[in-house]
């Protein structure tokens, strides 16, 4: 015999996956917590266990389809493949929303849920939306000693100047390009050393899709990290 649960659906009928979002929502709607929310209330074991979403159920666009599977295909534990995936999901979206998940989730036959943990732990997914575009600016200790804040700040100031939207700006832990430093990620380009006078021509950068700052992306081949061109010191003549 069915009856109603505290969530509104009815065991013995198969939830609705609307019905198991509604923590994510509210999750999402209250933006990214410094700890997962919830971590602390007891279990509802009247619950009925978490519903791996089914393909036949979701719309899945067939590029992101496509390259979820090729990047589980590289693992030999497709779950390995959920950061990419996650990340596959999040250039498509722009932001990692529920349908988002949704559609990651039927790729790789896991819970929505199990998607959020791992989600919500790294700062470059994002839960909701924050800009297509991204700049982040390391203010990590060698950064921090080489005027990493006031560049950030120039950053943000040139950006509100030029009115750039869709594009979130911030300050970001160690980027483990130490030899850069100050140094920023924009949109995934490692650029650096930086000054407070490079802001406009990142911000113009980022505003017209091009490369920011030629030659001082750490891909470039004619980048050198600071000091790598200067003449060896000469030895003092003995006295
Ligand atoms: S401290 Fe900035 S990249 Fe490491």
């Amino acid at each position: 015999m069915s009856a109603r649960q505290p969530n509104g659906s009815i065991r013995g009928e198969r939830p609705l996956v609307a019905d198991r979002l509604v923590g994510l929502d509210h999750q999402i709607a209250s933006g990214k917590p410094s700890v997962a929310g919830g971590w602390d209330l007891p279990a509802d074991l009247d619950k009925d266990p978490a519903v791996i979403p089914q393909l036949a159920d979701v719309r899945v666009p067939p590029e992101l389809k496509a390259d979820i599977e090729y990047r589980m295909s590289l693992y030999p534990d497709a779950r390995s493949a959920v950061i990419p995936a996650l990340r596959a999901a999040q250039r498509h979206h722009g932001y990692l929303s529920t349908p988002a998940m949704l559609q990651v989730a039927a790729v790789m036959k896991v819970t929505p849920a199990y998607l959020s943990s791992i989600a919500s732990f790294y700062d470059m997914l994002n839960e909701e939306p924050r800009g297509r575009h991204y700049v982040y600016v390391c203010t990590s200790v060698s950064c921090h000693l080489s005027n990493a804040k006031a560049v950030y700040e120039a950053i943000v100031e040139a950006a509100e100047e030029a009115e750039l939207g869709d594009t979130d700006i911030r300050e970001f832990e160690c980027l483990g390009a130490c030899d850069m430093q100050p140094m920023a990620s924009v949109d995934g380009r490692y650029v650096g050393p930086l000054d407070v006078s490079d802001a406009p021509a990142i911000v113009a950068a980022v505003r017209e899709g091009r490369k920011p700052l030629p030659g001082r992306g750490l891909e470039d081949s004619d980048h050198m990290p600071p000091g790598a061109g200067d003449p060896p010191p000469q030895e003092e003549a003995p006295q």
